[in-house]
This record gives C-alpha cells, structure tokens and sequence, in this order.
C-alpha cells in the first residue's frame, strides 16, 4: 500500500512540478491531486476489506480454498494443453515394440483405439468358480474384448496356467464385492475406450451365449443397459423379466397377474438385474456415479438403473433373448445380488450368509432413502419417469393394504427372498 501510494504521489507532484503556475492552472493541478488521494484512498478500503474477508473465510471453512487449489482443472491449467491426456485404458502395452502386431499393440496412438471397437468383460472370481470363468473367458478373448479379473479371495497365481492369464488384468482385494471393485477400478475416464462394459458374476454358464452376436442385437436394439436372458431350466430365477422368452431376440417388459399386472416400472419394465449387466458406455458412466460408495452389496440400486438408460428407460433397458445364460446361482462374494461369500474362517457358511444377508437388506434401506432425500432436495431434479412411478404406486395401493405397501415397494431379490 504504501508503495502504492507513493507511486501516485510522485505522478501527482511531478504533475504539479511540470505545469507553470498560472492560477487556472493551479486549481486543475490541486483537482488531479485531490482525485488521486481519493482514488487511493478508495484503493486502500478495498484491499483491506479483501484481506480481512479472506482472512475471516479461511477461520470458517480452514478447507474449502485449500479443496479448491487441489481441483483438477486448477492442476492442469498449467500443462500445456497437447500432453494431457485425461482418460486412460485397461489395455496391456509390450514393454518394447515388437514387428509382429499382437492383440494389444495398434498402430494409431497409444490408446488402444487402432484396434477398433473394444469392450470390456469385468467379473468377479473366487477360486471356486474357476472352471466357470475359465468358460466365459474363452468365449470373450476372441472378440477382442479386454478382460478384467476381481480376485475377492486373494487368489492369483491359482489362475496363472490357464493360457489367457497373462492377457488378462487381475485385481485383488479380500473379501469385497463386484461393486466395490467396479467403483474403484473401472472409473469411466478409466474405461471410456471401451464401447460396452460387461460387469459379470462369475457363475453363469455360457454355452448358449456368444458376445459377438449379442453385441449386434444390443446394437440394432439401442439398449444402453441390457442382460443376456436367463435359461428357466437350469437357472435360479429371482424375476420373471430376466426369463428367456423363446423365439423372441428381445423383451422388455414382463407382464403377469401378480407382480406386474400392467406396469410400466421397473421390475416389471426396462429392468436388469445385478448379475450379468451390460452398460453402453454412456449408460456406464452414469452407473458408476450411482454406485455407493460404501454400500457394497449394490442392493436396490438396479430400480434405478432405468435412470442412467440414455432416455426412455422403457426402450433402451432390455433383456437378450436370442443369446442366453444358465445362472447357477452360487452364493459367492464377488456376486452382486447373491448374498455370502464361501468360507469364512471362524464363521460356519451359515452365519456369513446371515450376517450378510443383514447387510444386504439394510443396505437396501439406506439405498432407498439416500435417493429419496436426494430427489426431495435436489431443487432442479424433476423425476423423468414420474408419470410411470405414480401411476405404479397407485396400482399398488389399491392392491395391497396399507401397512405391506412398503414391502411392496422393493420387490428386488432382497424383498422377494425373505
Ligand atoms: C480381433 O482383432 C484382430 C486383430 O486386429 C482382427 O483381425 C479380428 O478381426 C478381430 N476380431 C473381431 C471379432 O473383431
Ligand atoms: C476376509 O477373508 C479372509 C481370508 O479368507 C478371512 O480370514 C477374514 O475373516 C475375512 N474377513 C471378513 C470380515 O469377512
């Protein structure tokens, strides 16, 4: 400030010190100086009130300017624009580069594109499903898709002879679900090469199922979300929608005299379930953000996938009937909707699934309100599927007594099976 000052009053004096000392002149002269100490003056007020408000603002929220020199967008202001790169891939890259193209090399860049359209098959394996995944894998690798392995029972080198492992990127974590992995390792920057996201449990039979051919029917059928149908024969089937309707390519919408008597609300409509989800890359993008982070079974959130659809949840959310899998229904840890892990030491089976199962259920509770105060307090938020909603809960209420209408407002998995 004072430097400040002084700077104006040098010009100020020097302004006097060159005029000539006719009495106009003079008046003008001690004009000029009056207007800069005024201007000074007026300067000074400002930058102490900023001084003392920022001191004031750090006493109150000692985080918040420290949060916002931390932002991202902060950081890179400062690289020069052409080196950053602000996704990245799960594509393996040889350490040096080889003459013969292989799977993972690509001519255009370093960013897996060259090789054209790429997905992803992201799923859970225990040991024990070994020979399941081993299956599915095969199946995968030769449509060019990346394979992400979540290991929950902190077994890796068990897979190692299998001839694809080396192709494949496997993660480890103990005893954490498909959700928690998928929250943390399948970021959308992280994934936003990949076209279609397969997030999988890992006991589904595949023998009627190729992910090439149900790649074009998604595609054709604008599904953002999807699911391969399950075989009604040899599955454990926890909702009529995820049944294989023979003959048919596509359904999506269920309708029965009990569950689903004309419902254009999830289940009974543009609905998936947790096992075996396919996300576009739009739709996956949107599902991630919908995961919680700490709520790890993922239970409830499928009635809100229909909002990451990319539009009408009715058109774009969809079960693949022409390409089908058997769900064995095996209590793992890696599964999203199932409820135990196998073998925890110091807890009979039947305890873990107990506790877990617990878990599960008040998970699903917590789910349910988080959304709700979410929608009751977001001001901008307007529910794009209001109209299906009501009229579904009116439908129910005039079916169901007051006091069960609650349970009626879960009918996922969790609902079903207590
Ligand atoms: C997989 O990639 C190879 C090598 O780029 C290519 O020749 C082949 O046609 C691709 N297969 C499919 C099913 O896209
Ligand atoms: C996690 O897994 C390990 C090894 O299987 C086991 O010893 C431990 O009890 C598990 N912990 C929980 C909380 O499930």
């Amino acid at each position: 400030m004072r430097f400040l000052q002084d700077f104006h009053w040098s010009r100020c004096s020097f302004a006097v010190g060159c005029g000539n000392s006719s009495p106009s002149k003079m008046k003008l002269h001690l004009r000029v100086i009056a207007s800069c100490i005024v201007v000074v003056f007026i300067l000074y007020q400002i930058t102490n009130f900023q001084y003392l408000h920022t001191k004031i603002e750090t006493k109150l929220h000692p985080f918040v300017s420290s949060m916002e020199s931390h932002s991202a967008s902060t950081k890179i202001d400062y690289l020069p624009r052409g080196i950053v790169q602000a996704s990245s891939d799960m594509e393996l890259k040889p350490l040096w580069p080889t003459k013969r193209p292989t799977l993972k090399d690509d001519d255009e860049g370093d960013d897996g594109r060259g090789l054209g359209p790429r997905n992803l098959l992201a799923m859970s394996a225990g040991l024990e499903q070994r020979g399941s995944v081993d299956l599915i894998v095969r199946k995968f690798l030769p449509e060019n898709f990346t394979v992400i392995l979540f290991h929950y029972d902190g077994n890796v080198d068990a897979w190692r002879d299998l001839h694809w492992s080396t192709s494949a990127i496997h993660v480890s974590a103990l005893n954490q679900t498909k959700w928690w992995f998928a929250k943390r390792f399948l970021h959308p920057d992280v994934v936003s090469i990949y076209d279609y996201i397969f997030l999988w449990d890992e006991d589904l039979g595949v023998e009627n199922f190729h992910p090439g051919r149900y790649l074009n029917v998604v595609k054709s059928e604008g599904l953002e979300i999807s699911q391969p149908a399950l075989d009604p024969r040899r599955s454990e089937i926890h909702h009529k929608i995820t049944t294989r309707k023979e003959g048919l390519l596509v359904h999506r919408k269920v309708q029965d005299n009990v569950r689903c008597p004309d419902s254009e609300a999830p289940p009974c409509t543009g609905w998936v379930e947790g096992m075996a989800p396919v996300f576009s890359r739009s739709a996956w993008r949107c599902a991630w953000h919908l995961i919680q982070n700490d709520l790890i079974h993922g239970w409830g959130m499928d009635m809100k996938l229909g909002y990451c659809a990319q539009g009408d949840r009715r058109k774009k959310v969809g079960v693949v009937d022409s390409e089908f899998v058997v769900h064995w229904g095996i209590r793992t840890l890696g599964g999203s909707s199932s409820s135990a892990p196998k073998r925890i030491r110091g807890m009979s089976r039947g305890d873990v699934r107990v506790e877990s199962r617990r878990r599960a259920k008040s998970e699903l509770r917590i789910f349910q309100d988080r959304w709700d105060e979410a929608a009751r307090e977001d001001p901008g938020w307007v529910d794009p599927f209001r109209h299906t909603s009501s009229r579904r809960r009116r439908q129910r209420r005039r079916q169901s007594p007051p006091d069960s209408a609650a349970e009626e407002e879960e009918p996922t998995k969790a609902a079903k099976e207590i």
